[in-house]
């Protein structure tokens, strides 16, 4: 799904149902791309004169490690961008980020940098988005599971607003504030970007009397902001009615996006579309299926475990340590569930019969 909508609006190509090649060639480079901005994975972040030592050399297996990061990152960034123009000389494609830019190229500036400019912020889309949004929908399952009430409360609503004759769209949005507040909650209850991606200062700054000087690298701690006990009572426990008052959305609750999306100038340019891309999918997924723990075999229900994966932030206190340095591994800044194990079956075969239509539909 996540996969789908970037490829689509970045670049109007439409990816294969199993094993598509694009979505593979992806995955690999965001992997590889999480694991080199966490800053300190390599020694080299800190003493670059190292990038002069040959490959060869032991210890600079940051170099080979670079080479074939490299290449995947040029895969990346190429091979979806030579679809998509591909498709746009043919005449037979569908509007995107690139063809629109494409057609709106400057012809007085510098076309070759125009076309880079267009590749690079296409692949930025691609990377950034894709693992984020699989995150935060795979936290909502998770968070269903571990309070069914909310799933109860938000199927709830949709039945009461949309019906059971069709799936929510965007148009229903105003109308279903509790999928808004399970939206919400998934974001802030297990952020995916715990630490944001540390951010460098330029110039010299103070905050509350905290001289900042230039050159510092700051972490911002997303995390601890989503779980401070004052904003949101009961920090760890999945509950979107934090967000709700008298059946609407309570305004003086602090919106997670403040934090979820990152800070300042850096802050996540695809925050409404990645939002929004949740809610949709929560309230389709909502509207069709029921969702709930596995069970065995033996007829036990599955516990799931509430794992993540390790951020970054591991690998900071591990720094900090000089004697742990060896334990030092590369690994992502960004947060994800573990693969656990739950049932999603159609809610009833009414609600089966939309969610084949929707494999039919053509929707550009
Ligand atoms: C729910 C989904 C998403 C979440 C939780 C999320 C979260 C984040 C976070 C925490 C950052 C780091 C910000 C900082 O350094 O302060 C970031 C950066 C970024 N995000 Fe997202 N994101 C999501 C979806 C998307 C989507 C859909 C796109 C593109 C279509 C996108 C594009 C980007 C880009 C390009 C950056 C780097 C910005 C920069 O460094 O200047 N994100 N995102």
């Amino acid at each position: 799904m996540a996969g789908e909508i970037i490829l689509t609006i970045a670049y109007g190509l439409q990816i294969q149902e199993h094993d598509d090649p694009y979505v593979a060639i992806s995955q690999e480079a965001v992997e590889s791309l999480n694991a080199a901005v966490v800053p300190g994975a390599f020694f080299v972040d800190f003493l670059p004169v190292l990038k002069h030592v040959p490959e060869w050399v032991p210890g600079a297996g940051f170099k080979r490690k670079a080479r074939a990061w490299r290449a995947l990152a040029l895969a990346t960034v190429n091979t979806p961008f030579e679809g998509a123009v591909r498709a746009i000389d043919s005449g037979d494609f569908t509007p995107s980020f690139v063809s629109y830019s494409w057609e709106n190229l400057d012809a007085s500036g510098d076309l070759e940098e125009e076309k880079e400019v267009i590749k690079g912020t296409a692949a930025a889309m691609y990377s950034a988005g894709l693992d984020t949004m699989v995150s935060i929908g795979a936290s909502c399952i998770l968070g269903f599971l571990s309070n069914p009430e909310a799933l109860r409360k938000a199927r709830q609503e949709i039945d009461r607003v949309v019906g059971t004759e069709r799936l929510p769209n965007f148009g229903d949005r105003d109308s279903l504030p509790y999928i808004i507040a399970v939206t919400k909650e998934a974001l802030r209850w297990k952020d995916v970007g715990p630490l944001a991606i540390p951010h460098f200062i330029d110039v010299e700054d103070e905050y509350k009397g905290y001289r900042i000087p230039a050159g510092s690298i700051v972490l911002p701690n997303a995390w601890a902001i989503l779980h401070n006990e004052a904003a949101y009572p009961d920090p760890f426990t999945f509950n979107p009615d934090r967000f709700m008052k008298d059946g609407k959305l309570n305004e003086d609750i602090k919106d997670p996006a403040s934090a979820a999306f990152g800070f300042g100038r850096r802050i996540c340019p695809g925050r409404y579309m990645g939002f929004s891309a949740v809610w949709i999918t929560i309230a389709s997924l909502v509207a069709a299926f029921d969702i709930g723990k596995a069970v065995d075999a033996d007829g036990n229900v599955i516990e799931p475990s509430y794992e993540y994966t390790t951020t970054g932030l591991i690998q900071w206190v591990e720094f900090l340590y000089p004697l742990s340095m060896s334990l030092i591994e590369v690994r992502p800044v960004s947060s994800a569930p573990l693969p656990f194990e739950c049932s999603i079956k159609p809610r009833s075969p009414q609600a089966e019969i939309l969610i084949r239509e929707t494999l039919d539909a053509e929707y550009f």
